[in-house]
Formats: C-alpha cells, structure tokens, sequence
C-alpha cells in the first residue's frame, strides 16, 4: 500500500535514543487505513509508547518517517488526539470545563457549547458535569479525557494504555464503548496495549511488536463486528491464537539468545 491512500503511514522507521548504545526501535513499517482500528501490543519495554509519540508529532524517529495522510509528521495537531495511561486533567476545573478544553483553546467551544454536554451524556457523566474533577473516582477522570479527547472531533485517536489503572467492570465498558464509538464515527484509532482481550475487544487489526529491539513480528485480524461479545466462541478463539503468537515470540527470542 503507498503513503497516498493511507491514513497513517510508518516507513522504515527505526529510532535511538541519544547516548544509548542500541536501537529502541528498527525497521518499522506500518500502514493503516481511515477508520482501522488498531492494538499495538507488545511486552513493557518493546517501544510501544515510543512509537506512539512518534505517530502523534511528540518525537521525531532518527530513521524513516511516520505520514498522516500523506504528509509527514514533524509537530503534534488538533486533528489527532493523544490520551495517556493516566488523564491529566485540571485539578481546578469542573468535569465541564475539562471537557471542553480542547474547544476553548479552539477557540469554538461557543458555537456549540451543547455538544460537550452531549459528549458528557455518552461517555456516562450526566450527573456530575458541575463536579470538581477531584471529586471523581479514577474510572470517571479517564471518561472525562476521552469526552475532552472526542470533543475536537479528531481524525485519529492515539490511546497509551488508558484503562490500565482501572478495575476490570469499569475497563471492560470503556473499552467497549471506546471501540464502538471510534467504529461508528470512523475514527481511526491506534491503541498501545499488553492486555491481549483488550486488543481482540478494541481492535480491526493487531500488531504484534517484540523487545530488544523493538520490531514488529507478526498480526493477527479480528474480523468481528461490533459491539463485540467477548463470550462468543469466535472471540476466545481469536484470543487463544494471540496469546499463542506471542508463546512462539518468546520461543524464537530465548533460541536466538
Ligand atoms: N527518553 C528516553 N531516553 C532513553 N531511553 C528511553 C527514553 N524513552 C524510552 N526509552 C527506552 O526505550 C525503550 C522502550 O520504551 P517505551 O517506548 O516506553 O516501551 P513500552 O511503552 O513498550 O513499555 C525502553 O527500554 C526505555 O527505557
Ligand atoms: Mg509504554
């Protein structure tokens, strides 16, 4: 597939970090389409978050180049929106005014200030919109980064293990509602993840990155619809085949070591 009809484009991308003496990451290629939803998944330390600051404009790799709709990366954009492991919001703001950050520093949060409470209302915040953020659990902070993170309306969402912290009731509704709404307003979406029903739940395609260096050894399709239902046969057998992937990953690894 060529850079022009692609939505995001990673060509032989390989990067070291100064004064380390090996590569964190080689060889990298990479081609997603508009509105693919992809895992990134790989063992703490293969250079996932690496190379996911890499696709959204906060690092420039030493080699090859990252293309978003065919130009090349070299700053971050409104167009695409990062969420971290952990939500960075304002401490001394409202879930409201957290919300509508994005839009404000846009400066059109008041031509459609309904559209944030829209956003509230999706992601399960109707009640508290007038809270102190401070004042809500950790499973309602991070849906408040993702109504912020949706409110731009952004081509690309750029995920960093953002439920990790989170307990597995309030993970598993997130990632369901995260993937569904990125599937109905195709969005693309490119999450970095170790959590292997995280990546079958949430993704069209995943890729499979391995350590040392850093590089992508294999992918695997999820050719499931969504809402996915994680107790069909289809989906464990999908999750089977991941886990077994990276069993052979490892083997490979400890042979060549
Ligand atoms: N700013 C940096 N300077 C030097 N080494 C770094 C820097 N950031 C990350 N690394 C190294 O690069 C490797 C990959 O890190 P990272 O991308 O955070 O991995 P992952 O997100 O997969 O856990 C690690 O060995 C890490 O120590
Ligand atoms: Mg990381």
């Amino acid at each position: 597939m060529s850079a022009q009809n692609s939505k995001v484009w990673i060509a032989e991308l390989s990067h070291t970090f100064k004064k380390q003496p090996h590569p964190t990451l080689v060889n990298i290629n990479l081609s997603v389409n508009q509105g693919e939803k992809i895992a990134l998944i790989g063992r703490s330390g293969c250079g996932k978050s690496t190379l996911l600051q890499m696709i959204a404009g906060l690092l420039i790799p030493s080699d090859g180049a990252v293309r978003i709709s065919g130009h090349t990366v070299t700053k971050p954009s409104a167009k695409w929106n990062m969420m971290f492991q952990k939500p960075s919001l304002y401490p001394w703001m409202t879930v409201r005014e957290n919300a509508a950050l994005g839009l404000v520093f846009a400066g059109t949060y008041k031509k459609n200030p309904e559209y944030v409470e829209k956003l509230l209302d999706m992601v399960g915040l109707t009640e508290h919109k007038d809270k102190n953020v401070q004042q809500l659990s950790g499973g309602q902070q991070q849906r408040v980064a993702l109504a912020r993170s949706l409110a731009t309306d952004p081509d690309i969402l750029l995920l960093d293990e953002p439920f990790s912290a989170l307990d597995a009731f309030t993970r598993t509704s997130l990632q369901n509602e995260v993937a569904e709404i990125c599937d109905r307003s195709n969005i693309t979406l490119i999450i970095v993840t170790h959590d292997i029903e995280e990546a079958i739940a949430m993704s069209d395609r995943v890729i499979i990155m391995s350590h040392n260096p850093g590089e992508i050894v294999g992918e695997l399709h999820v050719p499931l619809a969504f809402p996915r239902n994680r107790g069909a046969e289809e989906f464990s057998a999908l999750r089977d085949q991941l886990f077994k992937q990276f069993e052979q990953i490892d083997q490979l690894k400890k042979q060549s070591a």
